[in-house]
């Protein structure tokens, strides 16, 4: 990414109307990409995400010797070395913006016997791999060098012979519990994930889909328990990724804001792991109509049409958040036009995203006038009703492509306009959102 910033400005004006298809859903796209990598033959991959986060994946995935060629209309093929396969690449991993993909490649390179350096930028740089570095070391892997707790870059030497653990997540991460069982894949036995509250389960849904013995039982009030039975040959099987819910959330929310709009989202995802933001929505009021439901490659999508909506404040329990935990920027900006307020309960991972997204969304919603209250892991957003909010303001994006794409809806229906500083981030996880916008109609500029 350039060093020279990118400002871009959306102004209120017409509605937004039209059919669009989003970019494919950008944590089965890491996923699909590693775990084929980990097959033995070759994998097609339709619909992958092409944003610049995925692309490092690849690069990734090709520097530990699997090969992977983008064909033409974006038929990706990946020819996987095996379980325990990958080659020492011969230089350090530049993941740029990706938690994602850093955290699963790691887990991936843990239950090798190889020494990588992984790195990203300076976003990536300040989020904690401690958390996945805990239970792989327990596996076998061995940290060489890392920067001051626990961060990037870090290398690290992952276990020529990994052991299964059982391991019980002290927080809601599907990153973190994908680490686990890249890793266990590798390993002798059975490697057990226990999580509390239930999160996106891509990943044992793809094991699976590969011939992975993986078996997933309810575990207390939300959670689950994984046990993957470790060293399988994985076969190749063609992979079919759906439309990224939490990329359709940006114009999704910016048709129900923007009077008049009426648009349609082709075979979005509706994983209920990932499903939070529209079970808010329509708490709130939002008219979202689902049709021709049905099952793509082994996940629900369906077909949704968006009209504008009056809304209104709504509480959003904590158990809520791992089916929502990328959403909460754009839901702040549907509260700042409800009427009434709005209080998103649970909030503590949100400060290790891309950007401390609990005081990002708030500084956001503060610079376009609206009022918002940081009560310890608790926001709340004081709604000003469908044409009350001021806008006018810009906004600083961190480095952070959900901050840039909600500050840019809500300066759609705002009375002001709204700048952000910069719109280079958009394209780690929605290449083409500016052209699919203004194709609905947006003035953005
Ligand atoms: C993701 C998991 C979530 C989410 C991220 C994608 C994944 O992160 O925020 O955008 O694909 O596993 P955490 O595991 O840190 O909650």
């Amino acid at each position: 990414m350039s060093d020279a910033l990118t400002p871009l400005t959306a102004r209120p004006g017409g509605s937004l109307s039209g059919r669009v298809r989003v970019p494919g859903d950008k944590s089965i796209s890491h996923r699909a990409l590693i775990l084929a990598a980990m097959t033995v033959g070759e994998t097609a991959i339709s619909g992958l995400l092409e944003g610049d986060d995925v692309l490092r994946t690849a690069q990734a995935m090709r520097a530990l010797g699997a090969k992977v060629v983008r064909g033409e209309n974006g038929a990706w093929r990946v020819h996987g070395v095996g379980v325990g396969g990958f080659a020492e690449p011969s230089g350090p991993f530049d993941f740029g913006n990706s938690g994602t993909g850093c955290r699963l490649a790691i887990g991936a390179v843990a239950g090798c016997g190889i020494t990588v350096t992984f790195d990203g930028d300076g976003s990536l740089r300040k989020r904690p791999m401690r958390r996945i570095l805990d239970p792989l070391a327990r596996m076998g892997a061995r940290v060489v060098e890392e920067a001051e707790g626990g961060r990037l870059p870090l290398t690290l030497k992952g276990a020529a012979d990994p052991l299964p653990i059982t391991y019980e997540s002290p927080v809601p991460s599907a990153q973190l519990k994908s680490a686990v069982l890249l890793a266990g894949l590798a390993a002798p036995g059975e490697t057990t994930v226990i999580e509390a509250e239930a999160t996106r389960d891509h990943t044992e849904k793809l094991l699976k889909h590969f011939g992975a013995k993986i078996v997933t039982k309810p575990h207390g009030e939300h959670g689950r328990r994984i046990v993957l039975q470790g060293q399988p040959e994985l076969e190749p099987a063609p992979v079919l990724v759906p439309a990224d819910p939490s990329s359709a959330a940006f114009p999704l929310v910016g048709a129900l804001l923007v009077p008049g709009s009426d648009v349609t989202f082709e075979a979005v995802m509706t994983n209920p792991l990932r499903t939070g933001l529209f079970i808010t929505l329509r708490e709130m009021g939002a008219q979202i109509e689902e049709t021709d439901k049905r099952a793509d490659g082994g996940e629900e999508v369906c077909e949704m049409r968006v009209r504008t909506s009056p809304l209104k404040g709504v509480d959003v329990p904590a158990s809520r958040a791992p089916s929502m935990i990328d959403e909460y920027l754009i839901l702040a900006v549907a509260a700042a036009f409800a009427e009434g307020q709005t209080r998103m309960r649970g909030l503590k991972e949100l400060r290790v995203k891309e950007s401390d997204r609990l005081e990002a969304t708030a500084a956001m919603l503060r610079v376009n006038g609206v009022t918002v209250d940081i009560e310890e892991d608790d926001m709340i957003v004081h709604g000003m009703g469908a044409n009350g909010v001021p806008g006018g303001g810009e906004v600083a994006t961190h480095m952070d492509h959900r901050i840039a794409m909600s500050a840019l809806m809500m300066g759609l229906a705002s009375k002001e306009p709204v700048r952000i500083d910069d719109s280079a981030f958009i394209a780690t996880s929605f290449p083409g959102f500016v052209e699919l916008m203004r194709s609905l109609g947006a003035d953005l500029s």
